[in-house]
């Protein structure tokens, strides 16, 4: 039986900072940003918007009548999540009114919380495949003002259905996992941004998808030559460029150039929003299919999944033949041109009224958010949703 992605939903918040400002502000070389971390525009995410509000705009595009009775498993995949204690998988069963029998809950492990639920989405559907499974990859990407990670922040949600004879990508059966204790990249309990060794986390990640893509391959008798497209976690494009560069030796200059066209493709989203964490392999899987002018039915597309801390895995998808939908593209594509662009005093503004962790009660204005969805203020230690239509 296949298993796989059914539907695929995406939502960034209507503000973005350009790089090409950014770098001004900080007097770098406008093309360090544009082409050495390969990122043009950077989503801005505003007050009124969380890891559990972006996750609900985002399932909101594909949830239905026919899929919200079938869904029996909510997983949300975030590092950035609103409570150490309550879900942010049961805030959204709620926002999305979803089936109340229903197991909820939240994966953390960096980047690769999404991966991780659709593993074990799959497995669920495979045995029981009158039924699906929503899961969502939602993150406000936070490094700070005029640090060396600020160009690769960002924010956004990726929500997909995970079905039985799915109708976008069938999952393989195998994947290659590996993981190890490593301190590239980490937040602690008490800070709203991350803490990063970038250029030892960018060696490690390197690292791990030269292991589980070769463990792969060798595990399931394929070639490089097999796939048709490779799509990698992407906190910015640079990175995977330099994971694809570490593979492209071994292979033909026709293939070599294939591969580099498709992975053009499956960056041009993720450009123009920055960095999601545990969205961004999802924005880039979603990007390729509504980008590339190549893709057929039956194509192999190779996913490589990392989080730091950190654990890497690689898998495989097989299009299926609603892979290219019209509709969705216009939606992303409309979702993009409409946010309003901020110049960098605007956005460091709106960066530092990001709520502190001890702020206690507050309510916030949120007028100036078109989302259905947005977090309105904290009321007796308890987190306010409300849907806007
Ligand atoms: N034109 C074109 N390229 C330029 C340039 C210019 N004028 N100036 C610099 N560059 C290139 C550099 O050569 C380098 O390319 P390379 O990576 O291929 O060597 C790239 O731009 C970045 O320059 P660098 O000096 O390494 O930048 P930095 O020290 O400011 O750090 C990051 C960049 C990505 C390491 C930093 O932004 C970071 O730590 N981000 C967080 C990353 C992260 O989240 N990792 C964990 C999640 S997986």
């Amino acid at each position: 039986m296949n298993v796989g992605i059914d539907k695929i939903g995406f939502f960034t918040p209507n503000y973005y900072v350009d790089m090409v400002d950014l770098a001004r502000a900080r007097n770098e070389d406008p093309n360090k940003y544009l082409i050495g971390i390969g990122q043009t525009n950077q989503a801005v995410i505003p007050p009124t918007q969380d890891s559990v509000t972006m996750a609900a705009n985002a399932a909101l595009q594909i949830i239905d009548d026919d899929n919200r009775s079938k869904i029996s498993l909510i997983i949300l995949g975030t590092e950035s999540g609103v409570d150490n204690s309550k879900s942010g998988a049961i805030y959204l069963q709620n926002l999305l009114s979803l089936n109340k029998q229903a197991r909820a809950f939240e994966i953390k492990q960096a980047c690769y919380g999404a991966t991780a639920g659709i593993q074990m989405a799959k497995d669920f559907v495979n045995l029981h495949p009158d039924q699906q499974a929503l899961v969502v990859g939602s993150d406000v990407a936070r490094y700070g003002i005029n640090t060396p990670g600020e160009v690769t922040q960002g924010g956004g949600a990726v929500a997909m259905t995970i079905a039985a004879d799915p109708q976008i990508m069938s999952i393989s059966k195998n994947s290659s996992v590996y993981s190890d204790d490593i301190m590239d990249f980490w937040r602690p309990i008490n800070q709203t941004n991350a803490l990063v060794d970038g250029h030892y986390s960018n060696d490690i990640y390197q690292k791990f998808f030269n292991i589980t893509i070769h463990d792969y391959l060798k595990e399931n008798k394929l070639q490089l030559d097999d796939l048709k497209a490779i799509v990698f976690h992407l906190p910015y494009t640079k990175m995977g460029l330099k994971g694809l560069r570490e593979i492209l030796p071994e292979l033909s200059d026709a293939k070599q150039a294939d591969l580099l066209q498709e992975f053009e493709a499956s960056r041009v989203y993720n450009k123009q929003v920055g960095n999601l964490y545990t969205g961004s392999l999802y924005l880039s899987l979603l990007s390729l299919l509504d980008n590339a002018i190549d893709l057929k039915v039956n194509d192999k597309v190779g996913i490589f999944s990392y989080g730091s801390g950190a654990q890497g895995e690689f898998y495989t998808g097989t299009l299926k033949s609603d892979f290219k939908n019209n509709l969705r593209k216009q939606h992303v594509e409309s979702l993009l041109k409409q946010r309003k662009q901020l110049n960098v005093s605007q956005y460091e503004e709106l960066f530092l009224r990001w709520p502190k962790i001890d702020a206690g009660d507050f309510v916030l204005d949120v007028t100036n958010d078109n989302a259905e969805v947005v977090f309105s203020g904290v009321s007796g230690s308890k987190r306010q949703y409300k849907i806007q239509r």
